[in-house]
């Protein structure tokens, strides 16, 4: 198959909707990363996002809306708390987990009671599932275990040949994907970090808790409140480590672990440190004072280390409140969680 990749206006979009139409899978943008989407209430179609990406079938999909009137058709209830977050944050970058309509495919979402949906912002995003007369299942547009493609170009890496069309919507503004908050017991509970971020859901809700495994690994045996807790996403091919600490702590400890690394040994360090490492091999994760920097860059650098052959990455880790939590959850994912507090 040949993969088109184009600019998105209205005969592009329209174009791609009659794709949707057609049961055939297209990538587009979306304020947080670029989705890969079928339409939502064709089970055959949502199976070939399956396939394009090569994800394992338990691991559900978002269903994606540009109307809130498209709600009723998809859940059975929506709870107060859910209604607050809605006025406060859709369109935008949040997945809430309501309890699912039968209507709704098993294969989105892999056999749960719950579903997952969003109203995203992006313009290109609700003019597709406008003109798709449907609602859109999509996951993030990389293959399984990439890092979430934020530039149209990340997708023709992963999907050339997979899928027919690409709409280049230039490079997602928030650069991480949505924060997925589960509401269907009470205080809400986010168990995926990002652009909405904990003190915002707390502030429109009244209450919020973060899951644990937001910032640890499953121990064996344990069973994930989110089936995407169980994979080891974002990965790199380098071997990352992270390190906590006092910043010059910090720096001490990323030098000589540099300095003894063999070839191939990379930093990522916020901007404001850059200079500290001298003639090394260093990345910009951009400022610590502007977390959004380091959300926007970071798939980004992951992309571009793996294409430099780097092969181990040493990072500074950020201060882990409002969007710095979800940076640290996929920087802290990319490295198998392995943290080093110095
Ligand atoms: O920003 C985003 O959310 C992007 C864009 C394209 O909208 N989409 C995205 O989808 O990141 P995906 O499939 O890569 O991540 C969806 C996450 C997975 O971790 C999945 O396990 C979780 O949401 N999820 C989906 N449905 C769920 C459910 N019913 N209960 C718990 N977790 C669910
Ligand atoms: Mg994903």
């Amino acid at each position: 198959m040949e993969t088109q990749m184009v600019k998105a206006d209205a005969q592009s979009v329209a174009q791609a909707a009659a794709y949707i139409r057609a049961g055939e899978v297209v990538a587009f943008p979306t304020e947080t990363v670029y989705g890969l989407g079928a339409d939502a209430l064709n089970a055959q179609a949502v199976h070939r996002i399956f396939e394009a990406k090569g994800r394992p079938a338990d691991n559900p999909l978002i269903v994606h809306i540009a109307a809130l009137d498209q709600l009723d058709a998809l859940v059975t209830d929506v709870p107060e708390a859910a209604w607050r977050l809605i006025e406060a944050f859709w369109p935008g970058p949040m997945t809430l987990i309501l309890p699912k309509r039968d209507g709704i495919p098993d294969v989105v979402s892999a056999g749960l009671s719950t579903v997952g949906i969003r109203f995203p912002s992006h313009p290109v995003a609700q003019e597709l599932i406008r003109r798709s007369g449907c609602p859109i299942a999509a996951p993030s547009a990389n293959r399984s275990g990439r890092p979430s493609p934020t530039r149209a170009s990340h997708v023709l890496e992963d999907m050339q040949g997979r899928i027919p069309m690409i709409l280049d919507g230039g490079p997602c503004a928030v650069g991480l994907e949505s924060s997925v908050i589960d509401v269907t017991g009470g205080t809400p509970v986010v168990l995926r970090p990002g652009g909405v971020t904990p003190e915002m859901i707390e502030r429109a809700a009244g209450g919020v808790r973060v899951d644990e495994h937001v910032m640890k690994p499953l121990e064996e045996g344990e069973t994930a409140r989110s089936p995407g807790m169980k994979y080891r996403h974002y990965a790199p091919r380098a071997e990352m480590t992270i390190f906590t600490g006092a910043p010059d702590a910090v720096a001490r400890a990323i030098c000589s672990r540099y300095d003894a690394a063999p070839r191939g040994a990379a930093i990522l360090a916020l901007s404001e440190h850059v200079a500290g490492y001298g003639a090394r091999r260093v990345f910009s994760l951009g400022s610590l004072s502007h977390a959004q920097e380091a959300a926007g860059a970071l798939f980004d650098l992951l992309r571009e280390m793996d294409a430099l052959g780097v092969e181990r990455i040493y990072a500074e880790a950020l201060d882990p409140h409002g969007i710095g939590l979800a940076v640290m959850n996929r920087m802290g994912r990319a490295a198998g969680f392995h943290i080093i507090e110095v």
